[in-house]
């Protein structure tokens, strides 16, 4: 990935000091073209309907994932995840897993995420300055998604120290250093033994919470296998909080560097949802997944063999002017009631969409409609600093001071 052959084109998205606006790399390979080789087997799509087109056709598999961005990790350390099987094997599972992460399970998190939202922006109004991915964006969904799978208080400062270095570990082998992928693993072993043993105990005496309900999923006689609840556990942990993490913070950015939008939030509470949506557009937290063909498949003006690998740049295509009126301006009111944006794609689309959008835009509703109501001015009170990953991307680092209303 760092050494990409010579083409027409130039792509440096991914050079770590383009890392805080990669958007006018994207534009110039979108606008040149909608496939790009990228020197490691697989091409980008840059594209928002070629990007849609592959993500909604089951026959482009997510399975091979694995193998094209970490060729040489031990993949004995944790079995495969149903966010990278086909079908069946992916119908089954998540079909098992929604039996126990319901639309319910998510609406009876509200009443606990605006507890939590509440004491983050009080103790944000109180202080002359804070952090802000440290004070809100991490702790947010760390707490929710550690509160809904039962993973009790006294170990979530474990779950903070792993999280981080899993999350760099989805990016491919090549940009990490040995030592990332040392974390990796060593990060990846010690969540295995500590959900193996927290599965254990909740199948021995169940509580209120999602591993409990999801040890409980009974349907037409098949359950989840030990094996399948730990793979289940660990995705839902990580996918459930380095990703939202990147909306709290991208999110509190964009209100920062536009104050506009933050007063029109503040008159009409009602784009509090739509606000989501839109952040998820103009700066996702999920820049890109793969994808590869399991017969000849055609997109675009392109005929792909079975085999042929894609990268899709999800930070791209929401950003195709193509698809999207004034792509590079963050309007929070592109998904109100009535607009007709096209579909982001922050969420992915198709098989794999996530799993726990609904969780995430209740968590951002609350947070960015409280903070709205609440806070006159975001105003930075130090420069922000991004982590390196290039798949899942956003802060490490976000000082600003919140100015009370
Ligand atoms: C703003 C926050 C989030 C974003 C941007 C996000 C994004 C995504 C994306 C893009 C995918 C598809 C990945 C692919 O096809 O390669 C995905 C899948 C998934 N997400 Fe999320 N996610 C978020 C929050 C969550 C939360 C809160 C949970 C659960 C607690 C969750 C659980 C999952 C699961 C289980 C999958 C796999 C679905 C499947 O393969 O069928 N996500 N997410």
């Amino acid at each position: 990935m760092t050494s990409l052959p010579a083409t027409p084109v130039a792509f440096d998205a991914f050079r770590p000091e383009h890392r805080a606006d990669p958007y006018p790399h994207y534009a110039r390979v979108r606008e040149a073209t909608p496939f790009l080789p990228s020197g490691f087997g697989v091409d980008f799509v840059t594209r928002h309907a070629e990007c849609s087109a592959v993500l909604s056709e089951t026959l482009w598999s997510h399975r091979d994932e694995a193998e094209l961005f970490h060729p040489e990790a031990d993949r004995s350390l944790l079995p495969t995840s149903f966010l990278w099987m086909d079908p069946p094997d992916h119908t089954r599972l998540r079909g098992l897993v929604s039996k126990a992460f319901t639309p319910r399970t998510v609406t009876a998190l509200r009443p606990r995420i605006r507890e939590l939202v509440t004491g983050m922006l009080d103790a944000a109004l109180a202080a002359t300055s804070v952090e802000a991915i440290e004070t809100i964006a991490y702790p947010l969904p760390l707490i929710v998604v550690c509160e809904l799978l039962g993973v009790p208080a006294a170990d979530q400062a474990m779950v903070h120290r792993v999280g981080p270095g899993l999350a760099r570990g989805f990016d491919p082998d090549p940009v990490l250093s040995p030592q990332e992928r040392r974390t990796r693993d060593e990060n990846t072993v010690e969540l295995v033994t500590y959900f193996r043993d927290l599965i254990a105990r909740r199948l021995a005496d169940p509580r209120n919470d999602l591993v409990s309900a999801l040890g409980a999923v009974h349907e037409r006689g098949d359950t989840l296998t030990e094996h399948e609840m730990l793979t289940t556990c660990i995705t839902l942990l990580i996918a459930g909080h380095e990703t939202t993490v990147n909306m709290v913070g991208n999110g509190l950015l964009a209100l920062l560097r536009n104050p506009a939008q933050l007063d029109l939030l503040h008159e009409r509470p009602e784009l509090a949802g739509p606000a989501v949506d839109e952040i998820l557009r103009y700066d996702s937290p999920v820049h890109m997944t793969t994808r590869t063909a399991r017969c000849e498949l055609v997109v675009g003006e392109r005929t792909f063999q079975e085999g042929d690998s894609v990268c899709v740049l999800v930070g791209s295509a929401n950003r195709d002017p193509r698809a999207f009126v004034r792509p590079d301006s963050f309007d929070v009111t592109r998904y109100a009631t009535g607009a007709a944006a096209p579909r982001h794609l922050g969420f992915a689309l198709g098989i794999h969409y996530c799993m726990g959008a609904a969780l995430a835009r209740l968590e951002g509703e609350i947070l960015f409609g409280e903070l709205a109501r609440r806070v006159r001015a975001l105003e930075p009170a130090g420069e922000p600093v991004y982590r390196p990953n290039l798949l899942i991307r956003g802060l490490r680092e976000l000082p600003l001071t919140a100015v009370p209303r």
